[in-house]
């Protein structure tokens, strides 16, 4: 089995990832998040949010609706260059995207004549309200960027940043993509988490060459191997509509080296295309410099659903330990979506159950606990082990007398005897160190 498969396999097993709507049969495509992969979306979140929001002081917050005017589209560029070029099968009817077909005039699949390339918007489109007509069409957003470009206006007069400034927004964003595939990698519904950083045009450069840095640096700071983690600045020809400069943070998944993040120069392209569109100044005035300008910005742009495949294939790790594999997700412990698992070593004896499961209450109000008694202790392990469980603390015969547990770290396996008083203090050390 090679490595994606095992980590499509792992997810399914565990409960990270399954399948959309598999029990008709599955819409291709498209995952659901189960209980351990919401715990893993959600810690990646946060540890986004806590270094580009809480730990600047140059950055807020926002959350824009996923449906926006469709005057936001023409503006954007969006309704006129967002689209890829599709070529169709006549015979077999399959559809390809055309670059990747790099030149070839006959179907990959079937040997059949194939279309020119046609333009093919990737926006989703519906109807807004009752009637289905032209009047009523509204996009689903393809990037959660333009949100907090047409908000520009309205965070200068409630919050008075000075530039330089940005805004940071996680949330869900459509594509009809021609080709969505490699698992989570390339959807057709994805969450994005952004920043629009607004700076001097003179400065943007330099901010953009800050931005790569710190970015690339997050990955790190969060355990993904440094081997795994490179930058790859942008052609000329490869460039957005909107932009002059962009680097992308690639991650060296299975199936080759591949787009996790971007980090583009989009210039005063949006703000001055919304000005035109909406009538409305989308300017900032320097007050020291008595100045009006159009600032420039510096867009880190990446997706969660990426992040998280790219987390999971890094921290997984197959160890021999006494002749067998020892498979372990190693993630990073701000990442981990269990900290502690409780495992009562017989389940037959009440007292060590109930000692267990009132030590898992507790727990439960300082890290997220899991209690599991359903196995053998080694399978217990195993499963842990499996989703990346911080800390395994068993409660054994022992424990009814001198008020101790076992804790067992999950990446070197030493085990410690904790007096149960002093657990919740040895396991907030340890996740804060
Ligand atoms: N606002 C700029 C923007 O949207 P992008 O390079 O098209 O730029 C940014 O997208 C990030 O969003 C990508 O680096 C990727 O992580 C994620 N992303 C884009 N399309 C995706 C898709 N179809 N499925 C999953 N993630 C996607």
């Amino acid at each position: 089995m090679d490595l994606m498969d095992k980590i499509v396999s792992l997810c399914k097993r565990r409960g990270f990832i399954f399948q959309s709507s598999e029990i008709y049969g599955g819409l291709s495509n498209t995952w659901d998040y189960g209980p351990f992969g919401v715990e893993l979306k959600n810690n990646i979140k946060r540890a986004w949010w806590k270094a580009n929001v809480y730990q600047r002081s140059d950055i807020l917050g926002m959350d824009a609706a996923i449906l926006m005017h469709p005057k936001v589209w023409e503006a954007s560029g969006h309704t006129a260059n967002f689209f890829d070029l599709k070529s169709d099968c006549k015979s077999c009817k399959k559809r390809f995207k055309t670059e990747d077909l790099k030149g070839k005039t006959k179907c990959p699949e079937c040997g059949g004549e194939l279309t020119e390339g046609r333009p093919f918007n990737l926006m989703f489109k519906t109807h807004q309200g009752p009637i289905e007509d032209d009047a009523n069409i509204i996009y689903m957003r393809p990037e959660t960027a333009q949100g907090m470009f047409v908000n520009f206006l309205n965070i200068l007069d409630s919050r008075h940043p000075k530039l330089p400034f940005g805004l940071a927004q996680i949330g869900k964003s459509f594509r009809n993509e021609i080709t969505p595939g490699n698992f989570t990698f390339r959807t057709r519904e994805f969450e994005q988490m952004e920043i629009e950083y607004f700076v001097r045009p003179e400065e943007a450069d330099k901010k953009l060459e800050e931005w790569i840095e710190y970015r690339f640096n997050w990955y790190l700071e969060l355990g993904i191997k440094k081997e795994g983690l490179r930058k790859r600045p942008h052609g000329k020809e490869e460039l957005a509509h909107y932009a002059r400069a962009c680097t992308d943070i690639e991650y060296s998944f299975p199936f080759g080296w591949s787009e996790l993040e971007g980090i583009a120069n989009r210039t005063d392209f949006d703000l001055r295309q919304h000005s035109k569109v909406s009538g409305k100044d989308l300017v900032y005035f320097d007050e020291v410099k008595k100045e009006r300008l159009t600032p420039y910005i510096i867009e880190p742009s990446g997706g969660i659903d990426r992040s998280v495949l790219a987390f999971l294939v890094d921290a997984y790790s197959e160890e021999k330990v006494k002749d067998e594999t020892r498979l372990v997700l190693k993630l990073h412990r701000d990442l981990a979506p269990v900290k502690v698992a409780v495992l009562p070593l017989l389940k037959n004896r009440q007292e060590i159950v109930d000692m267990a499961r009132a030590l898992t209450q507790d727990l439960k109000k300082s890290f997220i606990t899991v209690y599991d008694d359903t196995a053998a202790i080694g399978k217990l392990y195993r499963r842990q082990d499996e989703v990346g469980t911080l800390y395994c603390v068993t409660v054994d015969v022992q424990s009814l007398e001198d008020k101790q547990v076992t804790v067992r770290d999950r990446d070197t396996m030493k085990q410690d005897r904790i007096a149960i008083e002093k657990l919740k203090e040895y396991v907030s050390d340890k996740l804060n160190k």
